[in-house]
């Protein structure tokens, strides 16, 4: 059964950091090639926030171009949910952080934590309060500042990332035909142990031992990673498309999480797409975890792939694992 929600985004934005990274800067810092890069992900560049700039700065940034670009007063914000895995502290949340740098005096917020999966699972639960009829505005941001948590004497992660924030703006609709139609998210904690971040919470605080141990820094399995993020990607999506009663065919366009562009065409290729009707940025911006989906709709808009009234598929596979997609009308 779909879980329909009356609730439709109305905008969106995305921000990164200035500086760029490309591979070739990548191959004077750890024992890689541009070529593996590319043949093996799909990444040619990515952005890097500079020391000093944290999730809360980019995330911010995300949503004043949002407010601005869409007409909206901070004031008239009420709730900000933000996903993120690199908080720029324990607390306060970084939804507090975000509140206060726009001025959104109404808003009541808090910061989910989903990993790659983190946007979805923060637009379904933003959405929510705002179907209930309570909140007009809700502001949902996906931010990481991944270069944080990078061990960059490890070649088989450093590579991957890029810092980045997106934002969306959602609003109740009452209208059947546009917004978000269905929904359908799992985890699996026995994948917990394939991409992770061991220290600096109660399991291991942070101490000369933990940093030593380079326990601050993200450890993957890529492998492991790879095939679960495929198979559970393709079933998901055949998922809530049967049971909607629709196929990949009545798809304009699927924005998946950029991981690796592998294993978007794995994905791609189990349920039948061609190129055009799949977003890819990963070349420019690299894994901005819980930034990529809105930044892939930014960039659909901006290329005029998103038109109102087009059937449009958002689906990620994260740490966890999580698992996480959104079927929804394009509403504006
Ligand atoms: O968003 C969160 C979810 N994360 C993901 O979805 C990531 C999923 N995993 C992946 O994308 C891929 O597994 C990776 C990109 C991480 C790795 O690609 P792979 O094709 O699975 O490579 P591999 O781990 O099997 O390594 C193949 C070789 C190894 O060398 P040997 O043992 O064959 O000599 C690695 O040491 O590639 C080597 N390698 C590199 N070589 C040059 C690993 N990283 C690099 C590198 N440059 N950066």
């Amino acid at each position: 059964m779909s879980k329909r929600i009356g609730a439709k985004i109305s905008g969106v934005a995305g921000y990164l950091p200035p500086r760029v990274v490309t591979n070739a800067d990548l191959e004077k810092i750890v024992d890689t090639t541009d070529e593996w890069i590319r043949t093996r992900t799909g990444i040619r560049e990515r952005h890097y926030a500079d020391p000093g700039v944290a999730t809360s700065h980019l995330g911010t940034e995300a949503a004043r171009k949002l407010l601005a670009a869409r007409g909206v007063p901070a004031a008239e914000i009420e709730l900000i949910v933000v996903a993120t895995v690199t908080p720029d502290m324990f607390f306060p949340a970084t939804a507090c952080l975000i509140q206060d740098r726009l001025g959104a005096s109404r808003a009541w917020g808090f910061d989910l934590s989903a990993a790659c999966s983190g946007f979805l699972y923060a637009l379904t639960t933003g959405a929510q309060f705002a179907d209930s009829g309570n909140h007009r505005k809700v502001l949902v941001v996906g931010s990481d500042v991944m270069t944080s948590i990078l061990d960059f004497k490890d070649r088989a992660t450093c590579v991957l990332f890029g810092d980045a924030a997106g934002a969306v703006l959602l609003e109740p609709t009452a209208n059947g035909e546009e917004g978000i139609l269905d929904y359908a998210h799992d985890i699996d904690g026995s994948g917990g142990c394939n991409l992770y971040m061991p220290g600096g919470g109660s399991l291991h605080p942070a101490s000369h031992e933990t940093v030593d141990q380079r326990m601050h820094y993200v450890h993957q399995e890529g492998q492991q990673v790879f095939k679960y993020a495929v198979r559970r990607m393709s079933e998901l999506a055949t998922q809530i498309l049967e049971r909607n009663g629709l196929t990949s065919r009545d798809l304009a366009l699927v924005v998946p999480h950029q991981a690796n562009m592998r294993i978007i065409r794995g994905m791609q290729e189990r349920l039948g797409l061609d190129d055009s009707k799949v977003m890819v940025n990963i070349d420019r911006y690299g894994n901005t975890t819980a930034a990529t989906i809105p930044l892939g709709l930014v960039d659909a808009v901006e290329q005029k792939r998103l038109r109102k009234g087009d059937l449009v598929l958002l689906i990620a596979v994260g740490a966890g694992y999580t698992t996480g997609t959104v079927l929804l009308r394009w509403a504006y």
